[in-house]
């Protein structure tokens, strides 16, 4: 084992910065041994320098300002864990990979809007770019996706991308909680993003799609083109009807190539209750991905989390460590392709709808001539009492048809006078 120790600069002491100096400690040896030379943690930087953060700091330097750690002598790699797509997160990601210095984050939201010029600025200056706990918290899906599969025509990604929401959903489901004291319980727990509201409006989710597309297509990350959607919607009545019909509700991710273009979308989906992902529960995260060699891959594990989101980035610093690194999506930054993303309207699928309608002759008849006009072909219906002010749920699953079909449909339904509240549209997962 070699005695020249990688020495480590750590920007964020929040959840996961603890849990990394934690786990840095606890199994020290045995990541010194895989790495072949102890890693160790030289300086430090957070916000505040006198909270108690639950670790001992007392060995490590103190940066007030966490760019200035890219410049020490003592620090060879940096670890970003603060967050924010911009700001000091990557402020100091440019300095440490302008210098030369590896740089590993879990920063999804900066790899999502930056990703493609940090990695060009890694191959640059021969720095390794690392983001194994982005995606998926503690499961190694990045180290999968870039290295695992790289011998395959990988033709679909898709899966459970964020904790807090399948948390909240898994919740609601099984113990009929109200949303806003899950997503508490969420934030408590150390798994809800800074801004919450990035994952209960499907944001983070889409970050990390965006990041999974560009491995398993190659091409170049394209954050604005994932049609995203999160799960304010969703209603503990959608939940049951769901259940009802033989469906579980899930946030999903997916991408795709198709003819028009590369496919991406986070939306609430049904999914059928025999599929893997609808056993996906809490904040585990799952991702399947398709290979054309290798058939179908699925990646399942704790999504968020102080202990599993340090472990992923701990193995990125064990990779550091031994100098095994390549370009950071795979290939070179400049050999990325740049495809048009796909529009979603021309998408062709099944769908979920809840429609509130008032109860009264003639409604039924009403909606079916709408959808009987655009084509929309009715699978299964549902008609219930129980809505609020003495109206009735009216809830469809169609069959497969073009997204823009079903979209003009609802725009006309709820221009009726027979229905009182803004349709419901989710997707069913047709994998
Ligand atoms: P926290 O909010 O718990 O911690 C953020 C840390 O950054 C805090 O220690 C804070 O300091 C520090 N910080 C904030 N601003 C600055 C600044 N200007 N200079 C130096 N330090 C600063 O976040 P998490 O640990 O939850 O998340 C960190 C990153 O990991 C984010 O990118 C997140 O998206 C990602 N991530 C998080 C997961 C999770 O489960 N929590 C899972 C996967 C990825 P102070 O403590 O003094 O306020
Ligand atoms: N806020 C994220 C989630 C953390 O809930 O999945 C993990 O990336």
């Amino acid at each position: 084992m070699s005695d020249k120790p990688l020495r480590v600069g750590l920007a964020g002491l929040g959840t996961v910065g603890a849990g990394l100096v934690k786990l840095l400690a606890d199994n020290a040896e045995l990541v010194s041994r895989r790495a072949n030379r102890p890693i160790v943690i030289t300086a430090v930087s957070a916000r505040d320098r006198t909270r108690d953060r639950g670790v001992d700091l007392s060995g490590f330097g103190w940066e007030d300002n966490a760019v200035d750690l890219a410049a020490r002598d003592d620090v060879d790699t940096v670890v970003e864990l603060i967050g924010g797509a911009d700001g000091p997160a990557l402020a100091l990601a440019r300095s440490a990979l302008g210098a030369g210095k590896g740089f590993v984050t879990a920063n999804k939201a900066m790899l999502a809007h930056h990703g493609m010029e940090l990695a060009a600025l890694a191959e640059s200056t021969n720095a390794p770019l690392k983001f194994e706990a982005a995606v998926a918290g503690g499961i190694p899906v990045i180290k999968g996706m870039r290295d695992g599969l790289s011998g395959n025509r990988v033709q679909a990604v898709y899966g459970i991308l964020n904790g807090t929401c399948n948390f909240i959903l898994t919740a609601m489901e099984r113990d009929g909680k109200p949303f806003a004291d899950v997503l508490k319980e969420a934030q408590a727990l150390g798994y809800a993003e800074a801004d919450p509201t990035f994952d209960i409006d499907g944001i983070d989710a889409a970050h990390k799609l965006s990041i999974l597309s560009s491995l398993a297509f190659g091409t170049k990350i394209n954050f604005k083109g994932v049609s995203t959607c999160g799960i304010r919607s969703v209603a503990p009545a959608d939940i049951d009807y769901a259940s009802v019909l033989g469906y579980r509700i899930r946030l999903i991710g997916m991408a795709r190539q198709e003819d028009g273009g590369l496919f991406q979308r986070v939306h609430p989906c049904l999914v059928p209750v025999n599929h893997p992902l609808a056993h996906v529960t809490d904040s585990l995260n799952a991702v399947v991905a398709e290979g054309n060699y290798v058939g179908r891959l699925l990646f399942q594990g704790r999504g968020a989390g102080e202990g599993p989101t340090a472990s992923a980035v701990a193995a990125d610093l064990v990779d550091v460590a031994r100098g095994e690194f390549g370009p950071a999506f795979a290939m070179p930054a400049g050999s990325l392709s740049d495809v048009p993303a796909a529009d979603p309207a021309s998408h062709v699928g099944r769908y979920y709808i809840r429609l509130t309608v008032v109860d009264r002759p003639g409604v039924l008849a009403e909606l079916t001539a709408i959808l009987r006009d655009l084509s929309v072909s009715v699978e299964s219906l549902i008609q219930r009492g129980g809505a609020p002010d003495g109206a009735v749920y009216f809830v469809l699953t169609t069959h497969a048809g073009p997204q823009q079909a079903v979209t003009e449909a609802l725009a006309r339904i709820s221009a009726l006078d027979s229905v009182t509240t803004e349709p419901v549209m989710m997707h069913i997962l047709d994998f």
